[in-house]
């Protein structure tokens, strides 16, 4: 029987420090120490994020490496997050996977923060029934730091279609919720409000622009001035309303994302549809994907929740098909903020 690959990942671009085990494709072990201390500042704080990676690094990539009983001297090579993401976050996780690979004396694979979310969808499980995207797929990448629309042509052949000219969708999510006076990562948090809420309570703008391109930024300031005006008529209003407000801040985002992606599909006559990031998580994101199933006749994919937000598995197992494609890097490699797809 062939030797398996089994690979390394660590991802540390923002504020998860993780790192995981991926076999053959399948997932062994998946840990992800996350940091709470940006929530009382209302955002990722990059300082204290870096020095958050430092201390979680080896204790993470210890236990991902103890929970899959495999040895040091089994691992095939070390996968990393490049970018794009913070400097100082990403410079945590390259080092060490440099140097680990460096010790061990074994190759190291770059990968791309973005790439690694869509690819999240490949990643097997035990006993579970796998049914992966086939290519080729959209994929709407939304995150805290990204809104993009990628066809994905084969694993490692991605064309960036559509992607917004400001504000990420996470990030309409998070500053709306910081409007309300809700901690970060507020998008969660709307979700869960959200549920109870009537999503046409309220009428917020949607932007017209061109393509397939995105923007929040003006959604983003009609919703803080009308929170701004309805607290002067009344200074409970958000209390009063908050089950609505969500709602309807929820239905406005994500009405901008599947009309942008119903146009993709229509442009591309692509019905494989894929959504991947963090705010793939979205509960409301997530009920009218499949509506579009029935009304569409998509074949939708949607992640499973501890795949949609950062983790290393995705890292690992796009280092996995890097592997089997022989692309490698060189130690030379430094951490790239700005990665493109
Ligand atoms: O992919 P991710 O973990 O990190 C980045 O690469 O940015 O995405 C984090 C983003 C945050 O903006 C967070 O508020 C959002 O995903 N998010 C959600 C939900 N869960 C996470 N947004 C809306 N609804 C959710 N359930
Ligand atoms: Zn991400």
């Amino acid at each position: 029987m062939d030797k398996p690959i089994i690979i390394l990942g660590i991802e540390s671009s923002c504020d998860d420090t993780s790192a995981a085990i991926i076999k053959d494709g399948k997932k062994i072990s998946n840990i992800i120490g996350s940091q709470k201390i940006h929530e009382k500042y209302g955002g990722v704080v990059p300082e204290l994020a870096s020095r958050a990676h430092l201390q979680n690094i080896i204790p993470v990539v210890n236990q991902a490496i103890k929970e899959s009983r495999v040895k040091k001297n089994q691992i095939s090579a070390v996968a990393f997050t490049r970018g794009p993401g913070l400097l100082g976050s990403l410079l945590v996780g390259v080092s060490f996977a440099k140097s680990f690979g460096l010790a061990l004396n074994i190759p190291i694979i770059d990968v791309n923060h973005m790439h690694g979310h869509i690819l999240a969808h490949f990643i097997k499980e035990n006993d579970q029934k796998h049914n992966p995207p086939k290519f080729p797929f959209l994929c709407l990448t939304v995150s805290g730091g990204h809104t993009q629309i990628v066809k994905v042509n084969d694993y490692l052949d991605f064309d960036l279609i559509g992607e917004t000219i400001d504000d990420a969708a996470g990030e309409a999510f998070d500053k709306s919720a910081k409007t309300l006076g809700m901690k970060y990562p507020g998008g969660p948090l709307i979700d869960k409000y959200a549920i109870n809420g009537n999503p046409h309570a309220f009428k917020f703008g949607i932007p017209k622009v061109d393509g397939l391109n995105f923007s929040f930024s003006g959604l983003k300031t009609s919703i803080l001035y009308f929170i701004q005006k309805k607290l002067k008529e009344n200074p409970k209003f958000i209390k009063q309303n908050l089950d609505d407000i969500c709602a309807s801040i929820q239905f406005s985002i994500v009405k901008i994302l599947i009309d942008k992606l119903e146009k993709a599909s229509e442009q591309t006559q692509i019905k494989e549809i894929a959504i991947a990031g963090g705010v793939s998580a979205n509960s409301g994101l997530r009920n009218r994907i499949k509506q579009m199933e029935k009304t569409h006749n998509w074949n939708t994919h949607i992640p499973p929740f501890s795949y949609c937000t950062d983790n290393a598995a995705m890292i690992a197992i796009t280092g996995y098909y890097k592997y089997l494609n022989n692309e490698f890097c060189s130690q030379k490699i430094t951490a790239n903020p700005r990665l493109y797809i």
